[in-house]
């Protein structure tokens, strides 16, 4: 008898430890997820522009609209992407936009130094993009160049884009250049990578610059705010994050920024198909450490801004390998597979969770280039595992979000681990419920079971991101290899919710 009794409880007590617990607050809300969480990122650099989003305006071969591929544009209407950060990346402080104005054939070219001296003829430029942000219905998010530019050169940057015209000869360009009317242009960078290929600079002498740059580029008016965004620090630099909200006053700056890649080692980073469980493992890691440099920065900031007036903007994160075999080494193209997917549901997360303080964030890069959405080759077009969980999960944007905890098994590998389940949860202005959940795990399905606060639910449905292998990617032979489909799996009892996740899947659950 005492015997039966221990075994009921060794088997009680295993199959407490195999149950992972949500408890979610839905009755806790308080701070918005902004949209512009589900931001993108597009360089010049490799095929991302040329070829990616732009084919030539002369192009008979690809469907385009002034150059610009339908193809992509309706691929990326239906991901809902907010925003989209240009003309980099490294290259922004080698631009100067003016080299990308007016006709075409006027237009000089130059040599793109960061990423493979390739020519860059500027047939791509300012009109171009801003007037694709218009087809795509996303917000520009122009990066300007401090590192090798001028003040003069961003603040007649920002009267091209913005100031009305006959109001100055900047306006009168772009009105030549056939556009009279200014584009609405909010979010600006001040440089990118500062501390790097943006000058090299220490914190406290880019905080001046900062403060010189930014008192010249001039709102047109109040209701048409300029969102000042200053060039951010490179991973766990708190000291960066800690200078410039120290240095610069606060009515000079709207956010600051982040960057962060999750690369398995800079000087081998391995293949982006071809990985092992421990190469997995320790993206992973990589990946959700983002959690603790968005807290720690996050710390640094209230500690100036408790009223948390400065956003955090996040305007480069993602997976970065080795190139494709065969590919250009300096263009960083690369396969998407359900890593990317993990490294996409994981982040967004984070994201998600911590939308008090981050309210951007560019996966770098859109198309063609490292953890791309699409990738393109002649005509044809691949939407990535990474497309396919942005979509998922595009139903958070600007929706409330709802506070949960998460008490998950770990994912081991030796002696280290991670948590196998994350998770993120909204309510919609339809009062329509959404849970994102993670499974990292790479072996094991997880048993989830979610308890309600504050909320109850008639119905459940969900959709589910999941592949054989973790190698698995969408190739132009087989384009839906990978794809999201309807998910049964969870039961809804009451205010209890349990579900099943199988290993490295996503799944977002509605709930009415
Ligand atoms: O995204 C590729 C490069 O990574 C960007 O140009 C740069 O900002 C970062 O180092």
């Amino acid at each position: 008898m005492r015997k039966l009794l221990l075994l009921i409880t060794i088997f009680y007590c295993m199959k407490i430890n195999a149950q992972n617990q949500i408890v979610l607050n839905a009755d806790k809300g308080k701070d918005t997820i902004n949209k512009n969480i589900y931001g993108h990122f597009a360089e010049h650099l490799g095929h991302c522009i040329y070829g990616g989003f732009y084919v030539g305006d002369d192009n008979k071969k690809i469907p385009n609209k002034n150059g610009i591929r339908l193809d992509v544009v309706e691929a990326l209407k239906k991901l809902k992407i907010p925003v989209l950060r240009w003309p980099g990346g490294c290259f922004a402080d080698t631009y100067h936009w003016k080299d990308g104005v007016g006709p075409k054939d006027k237009r000089p070219s130059m040599l793109n130094v960061w990423w493979g001296n390739v020519k860059e003829d500027n047939s791509f430029g300012t009109n171009e993009f801003l007037n694709m942000c218009e087809m795509l219905n996303a917000e520009p998010y122009l990066s300007g160049n401090v590192g090798s530019g001028s003040p003069q050169e961003l603040s007649d940057w920002v009267k091209y884009t913005t100031h009305p015209n006959g109001s100055s000869p900047m306006p009168d360009m772009r009105e030549k250049n056939g556009r009279p009317n200014p584009w609405h242009v909010k979010y600006w960078g001040i440089g990118n990578e500062a501390w790097g290929c943006g000058g090299n600079m220490k914190p406290e002498y880019y905080a001046n610059v900062y403060r010189q740059y930014v008192t010249y580029m001039t709102n047109w008016s109040n209701s048409d705010h300029i969102f000042r965004i200053a060039s951010g620090a490179s991973d766990d630099d708190y000291n960066w994050t800690e200078v410039l909200l120290r240095d610069i006053p606060h009515n000079m700056i709207d956010a600051v920024g982040v960057h962060h890649y999750s690369v398995i080692d800079w000087n081998k980073k391995g293949s982006a198909t071809n990985f092992s469980e421990e190469e997995y493992f320790t993206t992973m890691q990589k990946a959700m450490l983002m959690e603790e440099l968005v807290k720690r920065h996050a710390a640094v900031m209230d500690k100036y801004d408790p009223q948390k007036k400065i956003a955090m903007v996040v305007d480069e994160w993602g997976g970065w390998y080795d190139v494709e075999p065969g590919t250009n080494g300096a263009f960083l193209f690369q396969q998407n597979t359900m890593r990317d997917a993990m490294i996409a549901g994981t982040t967004l997360n984070t994201f998600n969770n911590h939308c008090d303080r981050v309210r951007m964030a560019n996966l770098a890069q859109i198309i063609n280039v490292l953890q791309s959405v699409i990738l393109t080759n002649e005509e044809k077009l691949v939407l990535t595992p990474t497309y396919h969980v942005m979509e998922m999960y595009n139903v958070h944007q600007d929706a409330l979000m709802l506070p949960l905890t998460v008490t998950s098994n770990d994912y081991k590998m030796g002696k280290e681990k991670l948590k196998a389940i994350s998770a993120s949860a909204s309510r919609d202005k339809n009062n329509v419920t959404h849970i994102s959940l993670v499974n990292v795990d790479a072996n094991n399905a997880q048993d989830v079971s979610i308890d309600v606060n504050g909320a109850s639910f008639k119905t459940i449905t969900g959709r589910i991101l999941t592949s054989d292998k973790m190698q698995n990617y969408n190739s132009f032979e087989n384009p839906d290899k990978i794809k999201p489909a309807a998910y049964a799996g969870a039961k809804l009892s009451g205010s209890s919710i349990t579900l099943k996740i199988p290993a490295f899947s996503v799944v977002v659950l509605e709930l009415k």
